[in-house]
């Protein structure tokens, strides 16, 4: 059987230095994954991300497309600012490009709001995971994996947080979509 395609979308917060788990686990999972990390992201990550490809900034036009299409996409971490412009429909880069025509084209997509309390406590921060939510996005705790809630993270405890994530969440959401 083949394997599906995931995009994992990589943001610049703490929770980003675990994506190479990501890849691993994706594979382990049945999923072909392709890393699409920020410019912010770029500190968290290790050169080798287990062979995967990582796909930056925007092709040249005479380039032919560097990915195959999505079967799901997720946002792994997603920050503050990723998540605004996301759910405000700006596209100013490659990763936005790629959420934004994968929510339009209503691809399963899961994300990890990965942010501290002054951020969240920003109206922008509601407002955007509604407007996600109402799109069919789903938000994952990266507490405890939880879809039904999603809490801020507590100052200072972001690399502990990013060590006890655990991407099964991500796997077991991503099959229970795809079977609904
Ligand atoms: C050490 C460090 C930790 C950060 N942690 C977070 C975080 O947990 N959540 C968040 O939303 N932004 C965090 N930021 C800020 C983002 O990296 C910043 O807003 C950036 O512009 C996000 O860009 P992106 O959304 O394109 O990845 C952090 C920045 C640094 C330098």
């Amino acid at each position: 059987m083949t394997n599906r395609t995931l995009y994992i979308v990589v943001c610049g917060a703490p929770l980003a230095s675990r994506t190479a788990d990501g890849v691993q686990a994706a594979r382990a999972n049945g999923w072909d994954p392709y890393v699409i990390p920020t410019d912010a992201a770029a500190p968290w990550l290790v050169d080798q991300l287990d062979g995967a490809p990582v796909i930056t900034g925007n092709r040249t036009p005479d380039q032919p497309k560097r990915t195959p299409p999505a079967d799901a996409v997720a946002v792994v971490p997603m920050t503050f600012n990723t998540l605004n412009a996301w759910a405000n429909g700006n596209a100013y880069s490659y990763p936005l490009t790629t959420l934004c025509a994968s929510l339009g084209a209503r691809i399963p997509t899961i994300t990890v709001p990965f942010a501290k309390h002054d951020l969240a406590g920003h109206p922008a921060w509601l407002a955007s995971l509604a407007v996600l939510r109402y799109a069919g996005i789903k938000v994952l705790d990266p507490h405890d994996g939880s879809t039904s809630k999603v809490e801020p993270v507590a100052s200072g405890t972001g690399d502990q947080l990013s060590a006890q994530f655990r991407w099964e969440w991500i796997f077991a959401n991503l099959d229970r979509g795809q079977e609904a």
